[in-house]
């Protein structure tokens, strides 16, 4: 991926830190995000606030690439943010890198 304008990447967490199908919380100055690492270790980061009533999808459930809000069980796809049907809306998603053991938020 080539670099864009002026974006940085951020070091958030070590992929060690992270247990795979266990959301992890961390902030970025004011935003809390949602860091999750799937089966296939690959890692993506959503915003860590439901749409339907800002339940914290960090401390939801994970099934393949969706977490299962803990409030309410929607069900959200954490590599595009997209909630599924029934349910509508989206969180936002965040670029993520991962190198030599450390995971980046790309902003
Ligand atoms: S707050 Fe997430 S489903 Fe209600």
């Amino acid at each position: 991926m080539g670099k864009v304008g002026s974006a940085k990447r951020i070091e958030v967490a070590k992929v060690e830190d992270l247990a795979v199908g266990v959301g992890k919380r961390v902030e970025l100055q004011d935003e809390k995000i949602a860091l999750f690492r799937l089966n296939d270790d690959r890692v993506h980061a959503v915003q860590n606030s439901c749409p339907h009533k800002q339940g914290p999808l960090s401390e939801g459930i994970v099934s393949g690439d969706h977490v299962f809000c803990p409030l309410h069980d929607w069900k959200i796809d954490v590599t595009d943010g997209m909630v599924q049907a029934p349910d509508e809306g989206c969180v936002k998603r965040y670029d993520v890198e991962v190198e030599n053991g450390t995971v980046y938020i790309v902003k």
